[in-house]
């Protein structure tokens, strides 16, 4: 069976769920939306959808099996609570929400309306992540008692996304939580957060740098940390470096995706380094191979082989935890996440 699906939001971001979508077998894309008439003109010309400038009109005619939400944040709620009611099964971009009461109702009207609803969390799709979760998996360092995770760069997001520049907590509510998903999939739900911000780059408004320290209920503790000014050659954009100790072994994960495994005594290093798409190109073949990876994913849980990874309910834990790291650097305290009641 082909899942029919109808993209929302044709954007910076979108064009790679267009040709993730066009690489999938078990997908096609039959229509696409934006406000914009000559974003969804463009994407329909490029992919051949059909195009649309109004979702609710969209999803009422096409009545897809997908609806793929690619906005930004302020319209996710609205987006998501329409496509509940008009699509077989809805994915939301990150940031899933700013407010835990949005996020909780979009779980809400999916899952009144019986309809699965993913979160486009693809950093926890990359292929060196994904390599490292099945060897933590397979007992190869053991229990897990240490993550670290660092992501830090100079590389210019603002050219590509300006609406970042103007966002009061960027690190946390555009990468942070990426990581944080990254450590809640890696290490369990986290009992206690604290955090330090920086504003570094005097052309953005808001935090741009953030250090968090996670305790997780299992006792295990993450460092996780991001800055968008940081001065490295080479630069390692955009790879989340980092490394997980257990009682029994270590993985590091450095630039250039190699992956060293210590246990034993012994070092073994492997390359991590996913395949470049025939639409992508290096160093973004990182991001597109994960988007890729995320969407395969999407048609397998669809097909009843596989649990949403993540879904919108497990991501509520991800925004409380983004949230309490806001509330932990404003306060200077340690903060445990809300109860997100899913
Ligand atoms: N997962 C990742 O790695 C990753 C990377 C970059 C961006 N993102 C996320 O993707 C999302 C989109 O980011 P972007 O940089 O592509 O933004 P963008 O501004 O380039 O694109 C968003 C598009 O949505 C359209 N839109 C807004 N409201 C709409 C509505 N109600 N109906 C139809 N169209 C509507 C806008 O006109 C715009 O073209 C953001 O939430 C961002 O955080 C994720």
């Amino acid at each position: 069976m082909t899942v029919r699906v109808a993209l929302i939001g044709c954007g910076f971001f979108a064009r790679n769920h267009m040709e993730a979508w066009r690489d999938l077998p078990g997908a096609e894309v039959v229509a696409v939306c934006d406000l914009d008439p000559a974003k969804s003109q463009g994407f329909a010309a490029d992919f051949g959808a059909r195009p649309f400038t109004d979702a609710a009109s969209m999803l009422d005619e096409v009545r897809p099996d997908l609806a793929d939400v690619a906005t930004t944040v302020p319209s996710h709620r609205p987006l998501v609570e329409l496509a509940a009611r008009h699509a077989g099964a809805v994915i939301c971009q990150k940031p899933f929400a700013t407010t835990l009461e949005d996020g909780q109702a979009m779980v809400a009207a999916c899952r009144a309306a019986g309809v699965p609803l993913f979160v486009h969390e693809n950093f926890r799709w990359q292929k060196p992540w994904r390599e490292i979760a099945a060897r933590v998996a397979a007992g190869g360092i053991g229990t897990p008692a240490f993550l670290r995770l660092s992501f830090r760069h100079a590389y210019d997001i603002y050219a590509n996304q300006p609406y970042l520049a103007e966002e009061p907590d960027l690190a946390l509510t555009d990468v942070g939580l990426h990581l944080f998903d990254l450590a809640r999939w890696l290490m369990g739900d986290v009992a206690r957060v604290s955090c330090e911000t920086q504003r570094l780059n005097p052309r953005v408004k808001g935090q741009d740098a953030f250090q968090a320290v996670l305790r997780h209920a299992s006792g295990a503790v993450s460092s996780v940390e991001c800055s968008f000014f940081t001065h490295d050659a080479p630069d390692p954009f955009p790879q989340t470096l980092g490394r997980i100790e257990g009682d029994r072994g270590t993985l590091e994960l450095l630039e250039g995706h190699r992956l060293v495994h210590h246990a034993a005594g012994a070092a073994t290093e492997t390359d991590a380094e996913p395949p470049v798409p025939a639409w992508g190109a290096k160093p973004w073949h990182l991001v597109q191979d994960s988007v890729l990876a995320f969407q395969a994913h999407v048609i397998e849980a669809l097909a009843g082989r596989a649990e949403p990874g993540p879904s919108g309910a497990h991501n509520l834990g991800t925004l409380a935890v983004t949230l309490a790291a806001i509330e932990a650097a404003r306060t200077g305290t340690s903060v445990a996440p809300r109860a997100t009641g899913s």
